[in-house]
């Protein structure tokens, strides 16, 4: 059995981090989204690695590199544009050949992992297999049908929903996928989409069964959804200070302190991940926030928001929450007259003031 990871993708909705960066390597306390991913497929056993990459290659080729490190082969597969997730299968097809595949969407996060998944579609080897979830807003996604435990339905994105069970970024397949996406046409947004592909399969008989999720999951494609993300995984944490914490600062709950960090005359109230090199001065970091490596905040007061490495918050007068901040960001103080706000904003991005 093989794995296929889907990393293309155009991620317009998390402008403007994904003009610059891969959607799938942004930190959730700490560790690249991706990685969480690789970790859920080598735990369930599975060695050979496909990687679908877009325009974002050569940044995730750098990030995971021949999987060694996990102890799996990783294989990348180029698509040209982002024309669907059928349309990475079946680009796939030179690397899967005939063997049976788990897709994994490799912007979600699957808590718990995804052995049972697989087991499940090893035993009952049926031709397809979908995670299901209930939701609360199920027209934000694709949606299924299901008779007993085998699906008879799949509507992407429906205005009226006829059930609450949405799909999950988590399918397996047998080779007759490669038929079903070769026979399907674009949606009207233009992409092979996945769904189709499936229905296609339960209209020309093939055996579609389906399992319902019991943990959380979280498709992190939104800002909101990526600091949710972060809450669950940080709470998830055990206190570990491997950084420096002066005798003037205090570290309150469930704190990661990485190597190379400085904590000076601070507060950290966790769950809270201070990354590697960092410093912290005479700051307050708030729960539910993570901060990646070379990060420098003074006289600032910062909760509930990721910061990406290398960037600078500097003597901001009130508390930033809620907030994805990227890579060599400068967040910082104006000590002359006049009054007002200088920015430099790349397009699409989002400032809240008040
Ligand atoms: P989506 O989040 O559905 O699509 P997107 O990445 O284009 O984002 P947005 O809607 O904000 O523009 O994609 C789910 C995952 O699949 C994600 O990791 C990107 C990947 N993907 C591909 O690899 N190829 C594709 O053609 C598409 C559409 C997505």
């Amino acid at each position: 059995m093989k794995a296929l990871i889907l990393s293309g993708g155009e991620g317009t909705r998390l402008r403007p981090l994904t003009h610059t960066n891969a959607k799938q390597l942004v930190p959730i306390a700490n560790k690249p989204i991706l990685f969480y991913g690789i970790e859920a497929i080598r735990d369930a056993g599975i060695k050979d690695v496909g990687i679908v990459v877009g325009d974002t290659a050569k940044e995730i080729k750098d990030a995971v590199g021949d999987g060694s490190r996990w102890g799996i082969k990783v294989t990348y597969i180029k698509q040209e544009a982002p024309l669907g997730l059928a349309h990475a299968v079946m680009i796939s097809e030179d690397y899967i050949k005939d063997e049976s595949f788990v897709m994994y969407l490799g912007d979600n996060l699957i808590k718990g992992g995804i052995k049972d998944f697989v087991d499940e579609f090893r035993q009952n080897t049926p031709n397809s297999q979908i995670l299901l979830a209930k939701v609360r807003n199920p027209e934000r996604f694709g949606v299924a049908e299901v008779d007993g435990g085998r699906v008879v339905r799949l509507v992407e994105k429906p205005k009226r929903p006829k059930t609450d069970l949405a799909l999950v970024g988590l399918y397996m397949f047998d080779k007759n996928i490669f038929k079903a996406v070769k026979e399907i046409r674009p949606s009207w947004r233009n992409e092979l989409e996945i769904t189709d592909a499936i229905q296609y399969l339960i209209d020309n008989g093939y055996r579609v069964e389906s399992q319902i999720i019991n943990g959380w999951w979280k498709d992190t494609g939104r800002l909101e959804d990526m600091l949710e993300a972060n809450r669950i995984l940080l709470d998830t944490l055990k206190t570990e200070i491997n950084g420096i914490v002066d005798s003037e600062s205090s570290v309150e709950f469930k704190v990661v302190i990485e190597e190379g960090a400085e904590i000076i005359k601070s507060v950290i109230r966790g769950p809270a991940i201070i990354g590697r090199n960092v410093k912290i001065i005479n700051s307050f970091i708030g729960p539910f926030t993570s901060i990646d490596h070379d990060v420098r905040v003074e006289n600032s007061e910062i909760e509930h928001s990721i910061i990406l490495e290398g960037s600078s918050i500097l003597g901001i007068g009130k508390r930033i929450g809620d907030s994805l901040i990227g890579k060599n960001v400068e967040v910082y103080r104006l000590d002359k007259k006049p009054e007002f706000y200088r920015l430099m904003l790349g397009d699409y991005s989002r400032v809240g003031v008040f």
